[in-house]
């Protein structure tokens, strides 16, 4: 089944959810073009949350997708915090930051009973989550909405345990994808397959829907995702440059440099492995830090040097998410990327139902037929 069957849009395009760096003008762009925009929650207080859907009620009658973290939130290691803060203490220094005065904060909230209440005021056609599901109870209240749920997985594992658990279609979360990686069965980085690796393994593997993710950006990408089995593709990177998006300036930048070339996994701003263009604290501190809180601990003792830096034009300490095809960002509104990503889908699909579909070659023949017919009249 294609993304269009399952969800009635005309594009086989998810905008991913990018918690961060957009809100609902990317996703009513994205949606209004044809494709399924998402609203990412992961950073928003309820309120916030409530707006967004609002906004999007009210500017776009198509079908979207709400989505959210579903980890479980750590117990915090004061000895842990502590460690963490010594190995940021010489970046403390260079800034002039008093660490005993950074507030504590979790930085990022998984889904939960308050956000289950404002969802119910809504009708979001997909609800999506990322590190796996909510509990069965959270997961019931979504489903009595009548949203599909979607979730990633990056491993052929984490895709049966979705299946068995439910979900309506599986993001197929390749290496290459910018932002947190969705694992959640393990911690074995090592398990983490490319893209066009993981896909038609996960194909073979599971019956529900899977929507390619991680380092698409282009027409061709989409068309390479359909004809490898994917229902639909699930785009991030190439949204970010796009006026709708709120990246920031420095984000924005670095994504047009030459430093785009250069991503790596990193547990520096979160905790938890997430891709992005290699920087400063990245380079000095290793990419992946055993000193680092668990998600989404370390997110507070960055924040104060991520605001000094960027405040001088510099991303040294920012997470500057992106996947490794940061080539295909664009700046140009969201609706026309979104088209223009589909184009050639359209066109595998026609070449691909010329070939294969009985339905579509008896349906052709009839209309050829008809057409001599017009043509010899
Ligand atoms: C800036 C950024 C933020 C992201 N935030 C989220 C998020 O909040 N929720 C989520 O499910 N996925 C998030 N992702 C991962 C995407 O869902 C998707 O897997 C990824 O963008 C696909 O790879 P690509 O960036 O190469 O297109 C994020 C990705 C990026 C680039």
């Amino acid at each position: 089944m294609t993304l269009q069957q399952l969800l009635g849009i005309e594009l086989p395009i998810i905008q991913a959810p990018m918690a961060g760096v957009q809100g609902s003008a990317l996703a009513i762009a994205v949606s209004n073009a044809g494709g399924l925009g998402s609203l990412p929650c992961a950073v928003l207080a309820p309120d916030a949350i409530r707006s967004e859907l609002l906004t999007i009620e009210g500017e776009t009658r198509n079908p979207y997708n709400v989505n959210f973290f579903c980890h479980t939130p750590p117990s915090p290691s004061p000895e842990r915090e502590a460690r963490w803060q010594a190995a940021l203490a010489p970046y403390y220094g260079e800034f002039g930051i008093d660490a005993s005065a950074i507030p504590q904060g979790p930085g990022r909230a998984p889904f939960s009973a308050e956000a289950a209440d404002i969802l119910s005021d809504f009708r979001p056609a997909v609800v999506s989550f990322h590190f796996g599901l909510p509990s069965p109870e959270l997961l019931a209240r979504v489903r009595a909405l009548g949203a599909k749920i979607f979730s990633s997985a990056t491993t052929v594992d984490e895709a049966r345990w979705l299946e068995a658990h439910g979900v309506d279609a599986v993001i197929a979360q390749g290496l290459e994808a910018g932002g947190h990686r969705g694992i959640f069965l393990s911690d074995d980085l090592t398990t983490q397959v490319g893209t066009f690796a993981l896909l038609p393994q996960i194909v073979q593997n599971v019956k529900v829907p899977v929507i390619a993710a991680g380092g698409i950006a282009s027409a061709k990408g989409v068309a390479a995702a359909l004809a490898l089995g994917a229902a639909g593709v699930q785009i991030g990177t190439a949204y970010l440059l796009c006026p709708e998006a709120k990246t920031s300036a420095v984000h924005r930048a670095a994504l047009k440099s030459e430093e785009a070339r250069h991503t790596a996994l990193t547990n520096l701003f979160t905790g938890r492995p997430a891709r992005g263009i290699v920087n400063r604290i990245m380079r000095e501190l290793g990419p992946i830090s055993v000193a680092a809180p668990a998600f989404p601990l370390a997110t507070s003792a960055i924040a104060p040097l991520r605001a000094k830096a960027e405040a001088q034009g510099s991303g040294d300490f920012s997470p500057l998410w992106s996947g490794q095809n940061a080539g295909g960002c664009r700046e140009i509104p969201a609706g026309e990327l979104t088209r223009a990503l589909a184009a050639a889908a359209v066109f595998f699909f026609f070449k691909s139902s010329l070939r294969t579909s009985t339905a579509f070659s008896s349906w052709a023949s009839r209309f050829f037929r008809k057409s001599a017919g017009v043509l010899s009249t």
